[in-house]
């Protein structure tokens, strides 16, 4: 059985748009990267995944298939809820070491701000998985986790390093949220992409295919949607560097040349220089001891790591006791 509920609420629009406005007209212009995901976006996140220099998603597929069979047992009655869940393939490999006689009595809820991904992924493990109850949650997880199901037993699940696309402030302000709904015996499973060769994560981000770039530039089609701007990604280039000291891939666009962008709900312009940068995302990398400081903030226990062999992945089960 499917439910979705969507808590993207037409009155927040407002407080939207000008929200992405305030921060296009500061002096160092950004966009969220929230904003990255429409039915497009999530598309070429989804080719992402699968490129060659894209390493992240190859190496925790394995640590998930370790996970799933290390939680098999506990998969009784449970309720599995996933943060920025995205396309069902990772979810499924959890789904798939349940043994048939446990299935009925899971609840899966995927947890996006994209309408679209929630659609699609519930219609799809409904058919891969017959008898699985799925209740499809469209909102924003930076703000909105109270509406969360208030359920015991509950295994939650916030994979691909997306984590790292929070501040540091944001990641801490997040698990100790996560916290407060979990009760005693909960679990949590984290992906962290970890810190490593420059050059490597570098490439991640500047694919030969170019479908980054496109995924970047995309994110002013979302914006001029949003707020009826006429940005041409076309006159901005893809930018994606290792800032060392902040042990983070910064992603921005940089202005090919002058212009003024306007608006067709607003009458200010967005005035833009010539190489003037518009900041659309960080994607932190961590180490163990940042990873151990930042759960201990939240009073989360880890009961166990899964790395690779080269240990560029951890996949880290955390309970509350
Ligand atoms: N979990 C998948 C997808 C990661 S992509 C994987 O590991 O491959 C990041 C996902 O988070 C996208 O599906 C995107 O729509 C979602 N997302 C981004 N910002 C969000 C927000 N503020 N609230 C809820 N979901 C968000
Ligand atoms: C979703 N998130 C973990 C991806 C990342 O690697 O930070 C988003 C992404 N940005 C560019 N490529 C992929």
């Amino acid at each position: 059985m499917i439910t979705i509920e969507n808590f993207l609420k037409k009155n927040s629009a407002d407080q939207i748009e000008k929200n992405i406005l305030m921060n296009l007209t500061g002096s160092q212009k950004k966009i969220s990267s929230t904003f990255f995901y429409d039915e497009k976006g999530s598309k070429l996140f989804e080719k992402i995944t699968s490129l060659p220099e894209y390493y992240l998603t190859r190496t925790e597929i394995p640590l998930i298939k370790q996970a799933a069979d290390y939680l098999k047992e506990s998969f009784r009655n449970v309720t599995i809820i996933e943060f920025g869940s995205g396309d069902p393939t990772k979810i499924s490999l959890l789904l798939d070491s349940i043994p048939d006689e446990y299935r009925e009595t899971i609840s899966y809820v995927p947890f996006d701000v994209s309408d679209a991904a929630i659609q699609e992924s519930c219609n799809l493990l409904l058919q891969d998985f017959p008898g699985l109850n799925i209740h499809g949650i469209i909102a924003d997880f930076t703000t909105q986790l109270d509406v969360i199901p208030k359920k015991t037993n509950k295994i939650i699940c916030f994979l691909g390093s997306t984590i790292g696309n929070f501040s540091k402030e944001q990641s801490k302000e997040f698990l100790s949220d996560i916290y407060e709904i979990m009760h005693p015996g909960d679990r949590l499973l984290l992906g962290f992409d970890m810190v490593k060769n420059k050059e490597i994560i570098e490439k991640a981000y500047n694919d030969s295919r170019k479908v980054t770039e496109q995924f970047n530039k995309n994110i002013l089609n979302v914006v001029n949607t949003l707020v009826g701007t006429d940005f041409n990604p076309e006159n901005f280039k893809h930018i994606a560097f290792y800032n060392e000291e902040l042990s983070r891939i910064e992603m921005h666009l940089k202005a090919i040349k002058q212009m003024e962008i306007s608006s067709s709900k607003y009458s200010s312009h967005i005035h833009i220089n010539k190489d003037e940068l518009i900041h659309t995302e960080n994607s932190h990398k961590f180490t163990i001891e940042q990873i151990k400081k930042l759960v201990a903030s939240a009073d989360l226990e880890i009961e166990r790591i899964f790395a690779d062999e080269k240990n560029w992945f951890n996949l880290v089960l955390l309970t509350k006791s």
